[in-house]
């Protein structure tokens, strides 16, 4: 259930209506609602509720610090792999001790950062990345708080550039050398082993490959405490699909997922982290824009928008689906027919859909991308010197640009001519 909904004709984010937000902002600019983004926090810790949890919004997602300090308020901890998010994380109020890192390239600066910052755990990809950990914790007189990302081998059943946990991906250590990994840990003087992390995948619509890695993780479990080792938080990672069509079978509900946690790791005492990012931002978000053109081809006709992939680049990257609605509701019986959606970047895999079926649109209309709060507007580049798109945030009746455009001018600005150029 999302919060974008026709009143009086109009689609609207909440109680707002989306033409009016087109009008102050301008287009295209994505768009999101504070209290879908509440509802989805809500369901994951309700389907965790019958235990210690922490439920960290993966910051990938979306990593605007009005959202962030959103959710942070609501009392979510953080996933970020990079220095960049974990300053976003602080910036938006988010205490150390709430922050997970995680990634397989940490550098020693962003060790650094996070360990001067507070930090909950590093969720540690390799071997190396744990040898570099403790020395500079140790350097630092401190000990880093650590699980090892554990790769467990198993088919996440989806898109293979967002499948991690099949032995294949680069992603962490493999199962069968964790023993040896965690022992190694234990004696180095800058770590301090406090849990075991997964994330086998995103976008996952079948519980199956979750049971199945997490039984993985409850053995696991199991047999580094018979080693000694005090396991006590259990990161099961993110990944939960979202419903992208209307039509579609929706994926299983976060309480479904819950208790699939409980089924398979729920004896074991340990508190529970998990590190959802699209299941609490992908319906609570959309991008607006507008119909530049509409233009005939040779058997088809373009509707040509002015946001291209450069602003929402999951259908080009992924082929993925995004519905794609008129802001004005269509009377009752409108004809449809069939479109080309397309951007104005001048590359054929500007493409949102081919032969789509909508009502009737012509130049200046509004259309809405649905189920884009997540991968939206962190994926957007500058392709083409097209500004970043802008963000707002909806509240009730209230909206506020959340991210400004930047003038073209600014993008500019930041190239430099060479001196020997004159
Ligand atoms: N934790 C880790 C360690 C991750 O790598 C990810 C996502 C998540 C949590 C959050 O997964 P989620 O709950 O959002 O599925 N750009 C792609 C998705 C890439 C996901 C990468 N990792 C897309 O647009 O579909």
């Amino acid at each position: 259930m999302d919060h974008f909904n026709y009143a009086d004709g109009v689609l609207c984010a909440e109680d707002v209506p989306l033409t009016q937000i087109a009008q102050a902002v301008g287009t295209p600019v994505y768009v999101y609602s504070t209290a879908t983004l509440t509802r989805h926090f809500g369901l994951f810790r309700q389907a965790l509720e019958w235990t210690d949890h922490l439920v960290c919004f993966a910051v990938k997602a979306n990593s605007n610090i009005a959202v962030l300090k959103l959710l942070g308020d609501l009392g979510a901890g953080m996933d970020v792999v990079s220095g960049g998010e974990y300053a976003r994380a602080k910036a938006a109020g988010v205490p150390g001790d709430r922050i997970v890192f995680s990634g397989v390239g940490k550098t020693a600066g962003e060790m650094r950062q996070a360990l001067k910052g507070g930090i909950r755990q590093f969720n540690v990809e390799s071997e190396p990345e744990l040898e570099l950990l403790s020395q500079i914790a140790a350097s630092m007189g401190l000990r880093a708080p650590i699980a090892v990302r554990v790769n467990p081998d198993v088919d996440a059943r989806t898109h293979a550039k967002i499948a991690t946990g099949k032995s294949e991906n680069k992603f962490g250590i493999p199962i069968a050398r964790a023993r040896d990994v965690y022992a190694r840990a234990a004696g180095l003087p800058g770590i301090e082993v406090v849990g075991i992390d997964m994330h086998i995948g995103s976008q996952l619509t079948d519980l199956a490959p979750f049971r199945q890695a997490y039984e993985k993780m409850a053995d696991l479990t199991r047999a580094l405490r018979a080693d000694g080792h005090a396991i006590r938080r259990l990161d099961m990672g993110g990944g939960l699909g979202i419903p992208y069509t209307r039509d579609n079978a929706a994926p299983p509900l976060p309480i479904e997922y819950g208790q699939v946690i409980r089924d398979t790791v729920g004896g074991l005492g340990c508190e529970i982290e998990i590190e959802p990012g699209r299941n609490i931002a992908g319906n609570a978000g959309i991008l607006l824009s507008r119909v530049i053109y509409l233009k005939q081809g040779e058997g088809r006709d373009f509707l040509i928008l002015d946001a291209a992939m450069n602003d929402l680049m999951r259908p080009a990257m992924y082929d993925a689906h995004h519905d794609i609605v008129p802001v004005i509701q269509p009377g009752v019986g409108a004809s449809v027919r069939p479109y080309d959606v397309v951007g104005p970047v001048c590359e054929t895999g500007d493409t949102f859909v081919r032969g789509a079926q909508m009502t009737a649109l012509a130049a200046g209309d509004l259309v809405a991308f649905r189920s884009a709060g997540a991968y939206g507007a962190v994926m957007a580049s500058e392709y083409n010197t097209r500004p970043l798109v802008p963000e707002v945030l909806v509240s009730g009746d209230q909206f506020a640009v959340i991210r400004e455009r930047p003038p073209v001018e600014e993008i500019i600005a930041r190239d430099r001519i060479p001196g020997w150029m004159g």
